[in-house]
């Protein structure tokens, strides 16, 4: 039985959490609700990868509340963060298969290292797995044998092996063709409503997350800057947001790069 005492999967209570000296999150205020697709954009290098370490509990804040599935992980014992992390399924860019492994037995590693399930039982549920990725005709395949975009959705598979409540997809396009690109789309949207999951996809490709999203946070610099359902954030009239969604070159966020005026530079100009 899932606790019925908390309304979001994750919320995120004047979180502050820094690098150093620099306050990668100041304040940040999220609510990620059960049951929808919760995308985060933002710039590159705004802190999109931390706050999904944030919520698997890879990290931890500076200050602030993270509460994941009902837990504070200000409270947590380092068990219940562990149980607590085997509810969330994580499909990372860097999350490469094994690549001695077959399709198969890449999905059905989770299942073999963390449950005490027969052999019997474990087949099945890899075989449904695939079959909910469209993969289940390539399970003797290996690695080396898949395209990029198959190969996304075998981790895929695996990522969804343990039944996750939550799942957390960061940059999942990187480097896909159009036709995987939308594949992977429709995927993460139909696995999210068939299987009752809350999903948090961080993406810069704006325009197709913002067709499947139910719910967007773009952030920057430190803070939201904006956020609501994609045709709120379509018509977000700050011109930050505007910049982001429209990928206009220039805006508040500059193409220039502070500098010296030209006559300076060119004319030798001292005073200008
Ligand atoms: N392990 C780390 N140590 C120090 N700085 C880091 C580390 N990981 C990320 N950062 C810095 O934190 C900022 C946010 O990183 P990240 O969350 O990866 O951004 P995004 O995913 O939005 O591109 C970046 O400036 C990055 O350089
Ligand atoms: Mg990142």
């Amino acid at each position: 039985m899932k606790s019925p005492s908390y309304q979001n999967a994750v919320e995120f209570k004047k979180v502050t959490f820094l690098r150093g000296e620099r306050k990668i999150f100041n304040h940040v205020d999220i609510s990620i609700p059960k049951g929808k697709v919760t995308a985060i954009m933002g710039p590159s290098g705004t802190g999109k990868t931390t706050l999904l370490h944030l919520v698997g509990g890879l990290v931890q804040a500076d200050g602030g509340e993270v509460n994941v599935l009902g837990s504070d992980y200000n409270h947590i014992k380092r068990s219940d963060l562990f149980s607590l992390r085997a509810r969330m399924g994580m499909l990372f860019q860097s999350g490469a298969l094994f690549t001695d492994l077959n399709v198969y037995d890449n999905v059905a590693y989770a299942l073999r290292e963390h449950t005490h399930l027969p052999e019997s039982a474990i087949h099945d549920i890899v075989l449904m797995k695939l079959e909910a990725v469209g993969l289940r005709g390539a399970e003797q395949m290996l690695p080396v044998q898949l395209s990029g975009g198959m190969a996304r959705r075998v981790a895929l598979a695996r990522a969804i092996a343990l039944d996750p409540e939550i799942m957390l997809y960061d940059e999942p396009f990187t480097g896909q063709d159009p036709i995987s690109m939308g594949v992977l789309l429709k995927l993460i949207r139909t696995l999210n409503d068939a299987l009752g999951l809350t999903s948090i996809v961080v993406s810069h490709d704006v325009q197709e997350v913002l067709g499947i999203a139910d719910y967007v946070f773009i952030i920057s610099g430190g803070s939201v800057i904006g956020q609501g359902t994609p045709d709120q954030i379509r018509a977000d009239s700050s011109a930050l947001v505007n910049q982001f969604v429209t990928g206009a070159p220039d805006g508040p966020v500059a193409f220039r790069y502070p500098a010296p005026l030209l006559q300076r530079d060119f004319l030798g100009v001292a005073h200008v």
